[in-house]
């Protein structure tokens, strides 16, 4: 039986997702290959996977805001875009032992967003490519996390598509960093979103303006 939450690695709850949703034979496209840890331990020879990332090695090298891919090519489109600002991830050092060594997995080269509006940008621009190039009814099985946002609950309304099931990972034991005064509780989890795509693209999720009464 799968669950919704556990403490597994994510390759545990990316095999259970392919199992459920995913049907041997069929198109998928990871935009965010990184190193495919995503993927180990699974037989990807059962899969027709093209592997795109813009930084590491991959298929093709691709920026996924501009995906080299026909559109309503795909069955299933994987995205795990960098989910934390280049300020907001620090290096690892001697200092900074948790710290990641990954210079570009999440947004740390030069390129990555500075702030949460041009994060909200590269998830934008990702997402919509994944609508594109997804066929009618196919599926995106992307990664979050929640920072000072609550992202999965504004991804949840993710335009043009329908959230069919959210994963919780449950962090595997302490998560990094020192004791300091605690004001909220530490997040210690992140969440793998299913969607399947909608036939018709929806309205962007805008804040409603209501016109004033005039005085
Ligand atoms: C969190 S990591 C993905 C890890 C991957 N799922 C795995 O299992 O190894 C984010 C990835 O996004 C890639 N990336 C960042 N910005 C990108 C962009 N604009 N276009 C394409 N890939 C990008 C990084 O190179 C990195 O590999």
């Amino acid at each position: 039986m799968i669950y919704t939450a556990r403490a597994e690695n994510n390759n545990g709850f990316f095999r259970d997702i392919l199992n459920l949703y995913v049907p041997e034979g069929t198109s998928v496209a990871d935009l965010t290959w990184g190193r495919g840890k995503f993927w180990e331990g699974i037989d990807r020879s059962k899969y027709n996977l093209i592997r795109l990332d813009k930084h590491t090695s991959c298929d093709v090298r691709a920026d996924f805001r501009a995906v080299p891919l026909a559109d309503e090519t795909q069955d299933t489109v994987v995205f795990d875009p960098p989910y934390v600002t280049r300020m907001g991830f620090k290096r690892r050092s001697k200092e900074n032992p948790n710290g990641s060594n990954q210079k570009s997995a999440f947004g740390l080269d030069e390129s990555g967003p500075r702030n949460e509006r041009e994060l909200d940008a590269l998830y934008a621009a990702g997402t919509a490519e994944a609508r594109r190039i997804l066929k009618r009814g196919g599926i995106l099985i992307l990664k979050t996390m929640d920072t000072e946002r609550w992202r999965h609950v504004e991804l949840a309304h993710l335009p043009g598509f329908k959230l069919i099931d959210l994963l919780v990972v449950i962090t595997k034991g302490k998560p990094p960093g020192k004791p300091y005064a605690q004001k909220r509780a530490r997040k210690n989890h992140s969440y793998f979103m299913v969607f399947r795509k909608l036939r018709t693209a929806g309205a962007r999720a805008t804040v409603s303006h209501h016109r004033r009464p005039s005085l």
